[in-house]
């Protein structure tokens, strides 16, 4: 029988009290203790580096991302930086967000680029992709895009934050040609065309050099609803001559949905029949994975299977993480679908929408279209998913949560002058470290979460993580996913003495725990250093935490 712990939240037990607990937890840290896990360091065994472009961000014309979320105009009250946030800036800042995937999602296959470019008084305004979606509490401005925030905006977004832009192109409602000409734009030097002049008049008579760019966004759906065929057929026309200005775009192929594997056979398939070659020439191939469905088999419909964000019990708990996951075989299953035809593996992994998708209903500004409030559980789900991609670096070298701010898995909630960081912000906070480093294999074993799901007994890993060396620091992650039991754990580092390190912990008392624009530090992460060291520390890794460990080593 699973123990239960008290779900408290906001009730008995106060901010306090729970500061005092968690702290005690972790004095306790690193005490000498009967281990019940371990984690082994292979310092020798490299997996590859880390690209930091798997800590990218995804915004869409969607709900109240861009208009409430990023732009809130140069009039605002709300501080900002040429009408963007400027709370949302200089967190960005904080956790070096690499490369930033822009307009959509769906959204970026009904887009005409030249309508968010030029004079702002003259764009025009049209209706939004998901208008439908939208309800009447939504402001009129995600219902009808206004155009105010575009091309140039989004560039120097991005400049203020110092990431790259990776662009999403229309093939199903534009010509190819709108792609060329949106290259042009945004790549053409200064002075060269008619283009880089509209450019200037914006504000920016140099090139923006973007280099990432998206053909088209879920093409087996709202995307123009391609047979993966047909997709590779237009995939050929819409990246034929593109102009590179002697810098090579990054071409980004939609890819499939979830375990879609006849979509990635089909469009690698159609690609090698005409020219294996081609596969020089793309960049990435685009897998998007929600996990959505807590119904364990009771249903397939999409509204049906959802769960609650913010109301769970321990079992949706587990439900939310076995589908995540799945992640780690989809990477497995598609990379092994992709060799079939391109054998080299020159096209890499762009994971770039995933995330937990629950039902409406708990959104911080009602009349956000797909806002939910992340708890606790979106925090481990996260560190997990991030952990998968550390631990594939050969096979991901790009993705990003959906989406960054008021949307599904948000690291930000904001709305008019109020901004809160997430459970889900907090972790990218911690797992930064991570990026650009050496990935080394971990080897961990630990008891297994045995719970009851359904009323038969079921079964969940009891820890798993990732390591990343640094030059002498090693970056460790871990997860413990058990919703009540502490998992107390032996460190060893294989081929080196631990000299000094710090702790950072992530948790909460409450499973639900959440940050709220009135208490915007309910969860936040905890940092302390490390009291012993030596040729392996202990760790006591509380119940439904996250804790990174930065290890010194000589
Ligand atoms: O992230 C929300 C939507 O989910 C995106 O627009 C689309 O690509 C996906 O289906």
């Amino acid at each position: 029988m699973m123990r239960r712990r008290e779900f408290v939240r906001n009730g008995a037990v106060g901010a306090a009290a729970l500061l005092l607990a968690r702290t005690a937890r972790l004095a306790s840290a690193v005490a000498s203790s009967m281990a019940d896990s371990r984690i082994e360091v292979l310092l020798g065994e490299g997996l590859g580096t880390i690209s930091p472009n798997i800590y990218g961000h995804f915004l869409e014309h969607i709900g109240g991302v861009i208009y409430d979320g990023v732009w809130v105009g140069e009039d605002s009250k709300v501080p900002n930086i040429n009408g963007v946030r400027k709370d949302l800036i200089d967190e960005m800042r904080k956790i070096k967000a690499p490369v930033v995937r822009y307009p959509g999602g769906c959204f970026a296959d009904s887009y005409d680029w030249r309508d968010g470019v030029g004079p702002t008084d003259t764009r025009p305004r049209r209706t939004n992709f998901w208008i439908e979606g939208d309800s009447s509490a939504s402001p009129a401005n995600h219902r009808y895009e206004s155009n105010r925030f575009g091309t140039d905006e989004f560039m120097r977004f991005c400049k203020a934050i110092g990431c790259e832009p990776y662009l999403a192109a229309n093939v199903r409602s534009l010509p190819g040609q709108e792609f060329y000409r949106w290259v042009e734009y945004c790549n053409s030097p200064a002075g060269s065309t008619t283009l880089a002049d509209a450019r200037a008049a914006s504000g920016s008579a140099e090139p923006y050099d973007v280099r990432y760019w998206g053909v088209g966004n879920e093409s087996w759906g709202c995307g123009g609803n391609f047979t993966a065929q047909e997709y590779a057929v237009e995939f050929r026309r819409y990246t034929s001559w593109l102009p590179q200005y002697g810098k090579p775009l990054a071409l980004i192929a939609s890819g499939p949905n979830s375990d879609d594997w006849q979509w990635t056979r089909e469009f690698f398939e159609e690609i090698a029949r005409k020219d294996k070659d081609l596969f020089g020439s793309i960049f990435g191939w685009a897998l998007h994975y929600y996990s959505w469905n807590l119904s364990r088999g009771r249903t397939e419909d999409w509204d049906e299977g959802k769960g609650d964000a913010l109301k769970f019990d321990a079992q949706d708990w587990y439900e939310v993480l076995r589908e995540g996951n799945r992640l780690e075989s989809l990477i497995e299953g598609h990379w092994q679908a992709m060799r079939e035809f391109d054998s080299g593996h020159e096209v890499k992994l762009v994971v770039d929408e995933w995330g937990p998708w629950y039902r409406p209903g708990s959104q911080l500004t009602p009349g956000n279209f797909l806002e939910q409030t992340p708890t606790l559980r979106d925090a481990v789900f996260s560190a997990m998913t991030l952990d998968i991609f550390n631990r594939h670096p050969e096979k991901v070298t790009m993705a990003s949560p959906a989406q960054l701010v008021n949307c599904l898995n948000s690291l930000y909630l904001a709305h008019e002058d109020k901004f809160c960081v997430t459970p889900v912000g907090h972790v990218f906070g911690m797992y930064t470290a991570h990026q650009g480093g050496q990935a080394v294999r971990t080897i961990i074993s630990a008891p297994m979460v045995n719970y009851v799901r359904d009323g038969k007994p079921a079964s969940f890993w009891g820890l798993n993580g990732s390591a990343s060396l640094h030059g002498k620091d090693l970056v460790l992650t871990v997860v413990n996913p058990h919703v009540s039991e502490t998992r107390e754990t032996e460190i060893a580092v294989r081929g080196a003495a631990i000299r000094s390190g710090t702790t950072s912990v992530l948790t909460h008392s409450d499973l639900h725990a959440h940050n709220t624009f009135d208490q915007r530090n309910e969860v936040v992460p905890l940092v302390k250093e490390l009291q012993s060291t030596g040729r392996m520390v202990t760790l006591q890794a509380p119940p439904a935490s996250i804790t990174k460990l930065v290890l010194t080593l000589s």
